[in-house]
């Protein structure tokens, strides 16, 4: 039976700052930002959005394609900017979208390796119930220290995914290589917002699992370089997804895929899906029946490389001019709300600034987080 992506849909801040005025900031060359990180503009959040906002927002848009919500029975909501340890994000967006009340809703997190974790739960799921539908969604909000080498690789964003038997975009191959090891390259404690990150340690730990992980993709499938058309990757800045391509992949061209992430900044979870949308929306070859490698990597660390098939007729599956519309109509900030943005941790009056979708954070009561629908 095949089983894989049905439907795809991402989504993001209204609001950027642009990397040239960081680096004017904070006295760096900017082409240290554009040339040696690869990142052009990243992604700044309003008081009012949170990664539920963001995730509801992803939901909303992949499920216009699913024409009975009432077979989604589970829901796993992936994700590293948790607020709350106990009760599942994924309720909320849930509750949202109105969805069947005969559902299992939970969230997991393995910091930017979540959403593929999930993913692959999900495909296991339509395995043992073909009727049945998962929504994946995978949403973050990146904050590193104000000042620190981090900084200009913030970002954030959601992506929500359909996964169903005779999926519409992608059959995922049952190949995957595997890698877990005990390492310190990227955390958060509880009781801070932003990430810690030994940042030399990560992208070290992110090649040699990508070269362990894609040795036994290789043993695994017989599969080789030449049998992947095209290579996606985590892309916590996309320099970092060059140097893997040109290491591993014979410097296939990975373009179009880096497009998005380029203007958006590292949305964790969500990174790796994000490039396979950019890849998608942006090839004017027809990708149809051809494999496409995805290597995702989440700190700490847990990484997969595993494949999938593009099917037929995925172009009318995608919303690729919202996708570029939604991009091209985001707001600069000015320096002072960039700061104002991460001091103020809580709701502003709510109509103060646009959030992703129609749904904002309007209060934060007693630690009850309210949302409402934006009139
Ligand atoms: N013009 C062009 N390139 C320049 C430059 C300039 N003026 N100044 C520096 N560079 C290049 C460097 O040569 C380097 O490229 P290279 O890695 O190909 O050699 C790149 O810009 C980064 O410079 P570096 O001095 O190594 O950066 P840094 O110490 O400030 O930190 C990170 C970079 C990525 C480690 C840091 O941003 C970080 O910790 N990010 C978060 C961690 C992360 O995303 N990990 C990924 C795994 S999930």
């Amino acid at each position: 039976m095949n089983i894989g992506i049905d439907a795809i849909a991402f989504t993001t801040s209204r609001y950027l700052m642009p990397l040239e005025e960081l680096a004017r900031r904070r006295q760096v060359d900017y082409q240290k930002y554009c040339i040696g990180l690869g990142q052009t503009e990243m992604a700044v959040f309003p008081p009012n959005e949170d990664i539920v906002t963001l995730g509801i927002a992803a939901a909303k848009r992949a499920i216009q394609f699913v024409s009975d919500k009432d077979s989604i029975d589970l829901v796993i909501f992936a994700t590293e900017s948790s607020f709350d340890v106990s009760k599942s994000a994924g309720i909320y967006v849930h509750h949202f979208l109105d969805l069947s009340s005969s559902c299992r809703v939970f969230d997991i997190k393995q910091a930017c390796y979540s959403l593929t974790a999930a993913l692959q739960m999900a495909k296991n799921h339509v395995q043992l119930y073909p009727k049945a539908r998962a929504l994946v969604i995978g949403s973050d909000i990146v904050h590193y220290e104000l000042d620190s080498a981090a900084e200009p690789t913030q970002g954030g964003g959601a992506v929500a995914i359909v996964v169903s038997a005779n999926p519409r975009i992608m059959r995922i191959e049952p190949f995957s290589g595997l890698y877990t090891t005990d390492v310190m390259d990227f955390w958060r404690p509880v009781k801070k917002d932003e990430a810690l990150v030994d940042g030399k340690l990560s992208t070290y730990t992110y090649m040699k699992s990508l070269e362990i992980c894609y040795e036994q993709y290789k043993q695994l499938s017989g599969l080789d370089s030449e049998d992947l058309s095209r290579v996606c990757f985590h892309t916590p800045f996309t320099k970092m997804a060059r140097k893997a391509n040109n290491l591993f992949f014979s410097e296939k061209n990975i373009d179009a895929s880096l497009l998005y992430n380029t203007i958006i900044g590292n949305s964790c979870s969500a990174s790796l899906y994000i490039a396979l949308i950019s890849l998608l929306d942006n090839t004017e070859e027809d990708l149809s029946e051809k494999r496409i490698g995805l290597f995702s990597y989440g700190s700490g660390s847990m990484a997969e490389f595993f494949s999938g098939t593009i099917v037929a007729g995925y172009r009318d599956m995608l919303t690729s001019d919202d996708n570029k519309k939604m991009l091209a109509s985001r707001e600069h900030v000015t320096w002072q709300q960039y700061r104002d943005f991460r001091a103020n941790k809580q709701p502003v009056p709510a109509d103060d600034f646009y959030t992703s979708g129609d749904i904002r954070l309007e209060q934060i009561e007693e630690d009850k987080r309210i949302y409402s629908i934006r009139s």
